[in-house]
Formats: structure tokens, C-alpha cells, sequence
């Protein structure tokens, strides 16, 4: 069983957004997958909630509200973090899962935050201890622009964190968002483009060093 959890301190970094994406993904190579969210808000549940039964099935649990324990049968168990997690509570959700995906968008504001988040979680006793891995990826990435290439920068130069991807800024999250899909099962030729900014991230969360 595969434990991932999307986390990210500032609000709107695109959390919920990659972690039903990546249930998706993994549920539609057949995995079965169980949807975890921590978040009060439920976006990842509204998400499920919004998924035709046609669609390969993905569990949904609500975490914020309920105690769990994944199913031996579930092959991946996808976590979304809520905004604002920092300290005791950050070390709490530290402990749950063997892999992290922070997502970084790229703004003066979220790219300050991201920097004393990072730090905070690579302090953390699993991520110190190596128990735990993380990556990060840029999100709503928009070409050249100069505030993607300071973030490209600021990515780049953490060494310590591995900088996975760059998911750019596209409207097909937004029609997958509403129909409760993933960028994956739209047609191939709507999001060639996306599927091979995933790529290593999925890559990433197959390889060793991600656990
Ligand atoms: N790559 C992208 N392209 C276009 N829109 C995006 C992209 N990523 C996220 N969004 C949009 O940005 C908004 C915030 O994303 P999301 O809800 O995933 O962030 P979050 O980190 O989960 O937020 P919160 O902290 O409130 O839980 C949403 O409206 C989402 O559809
Ligand atoms: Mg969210």
C-alpha cells in the first residue's frame, strides 16, 4: 500500500486539486484507490461526490470528521491536507503517510510561504529521520513568465527537496474539478501536454526514492 499526502500551509496551492488527480490517475490504471480527506472544507470529497458511478471507483473518506483505517485491499491511499497545518498538527499529519507532494504556486506570497514550510517539514521527525519523503512541483505554471521562472529558481535551488514537475495553468483542471475526473481521462490529445508534466511525478511515486 502506497501512503501520499498533498500538503501545503497556504491556502489555494492547488492541494485538493493534485491529490484528486492523482486518485484518478491511479484508479484508472485499475489501482484501487481510497480518497482521504483532512480537510473541512471536503473539496476532495465534493470532488467524489461529483464522479460518475461509470467512472473506475475511487473511495472516499472523511478524515476531518471520522477516525480510519485503510483497507488492506487499498493499493494507493491519497491524502489532502488542509490549509494552515503548522506544528504540533503538522507532525500529527507528518506521521500519516510515507510520501509528500507540496505544490508551490507561483507568487511572491505563496513562494515566501512555501520556503518556511518546507523548512518546517524537512524538520519534522519522520521527514528529518528519512522515514518520510518529499517532493515538490510547481502548479499553475504559466511558461515563461518571470514570476514561473523565480519559482523554477526557488525550486530548483532547495537541493534538499527533489523539484519533481511543473503543472501548468490549464482550464482542463477546472472542467475535471467540476465533473469529479482527473486531466488523465479526458482524451489524450485535450491534455497530451499535462499527462507529460505528470509524468515525473508519477514517475517519482514509483521509484524508490519517493519511499
Ligand atoms: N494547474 C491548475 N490550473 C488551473 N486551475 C488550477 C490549477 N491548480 C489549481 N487550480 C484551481 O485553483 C483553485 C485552488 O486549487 P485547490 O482547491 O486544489 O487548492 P488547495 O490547496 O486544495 O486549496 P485549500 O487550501 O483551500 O484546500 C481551484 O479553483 C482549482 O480549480
Ligand atoms: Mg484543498
Amino acid at each position: 500500500m502506497r501512503t501520499i499526502m498533498v500538503i501545503n500551509a497556504k491556502g489555494g496551492s492547488g492541494k485538493s486539486t493534485i491529490a484528486t488527480n492523482l486518485a484518478s490517475y491511479y484508479a484508472s490504471e485499475g489501482a484501487k484507490v481510497l480518497l482521504v480527506d483532512y480537510d473541512k472544507q471536503e473539496s476532495s470529497l465534493d470532488w467524489l461526490r461529483a464522479r460518475s458511478r461509470a467512472r473506475p471507483v475511487i473511495n472516499g473518506v472523511a478524515a476531518h470528521s471520522e477516525t480510519f483505517r485503510a483497507p488492506r485491499s487499498a493499493d494507493f491511499v491519497i491524502m489532502d491536507a488542509p490549509a494552515a497545518v503548522h506544528g504540533s498538527q503538522l507532525t500529527q499529519f507528518v506521521r500519516k503517510a510515507e510520501t509528500f507532494v507540496v505544490p508551490v504556486l507561483p507568487s511572491p506570497i505563496d513562494m515566501r510561504a512555501a520556503a518556511g514550510f518546507i523548512k518546517e517539514l524537512k524538520d519534522t521527525g519522520p521527514v528529518a529521520g528519512k522515514q518520510a519523503k518529499v517532493g515538490v512541483i510547481a502548479n499553475r505554471a504559466r511558461g515563461y513568465t518571470n514570476i514561473f521562472l523565480s519559482l523554477d529558481d526557488f525550486l530548483t535551488g532547495l537541493r534538499t527537496v527533489p523539484y519533481l514537475t511543473a503543472l501548468r495553468e490549464s482550464s482542463n483542471y477546472i472542467k475535471a474539478a467540476e465533473r469529479g475526473l482527473g486531466v488523465f481521462e479526458f482524451a489524450p490529445s485535450a491534455t497530451a501536454v499535462d499527462r507529460e508534466e505528470w509524468k515525473p511525478l508519477i514517475n517519482w511515486l514509483a521509484s524508490k526514492k519517493s519511499h
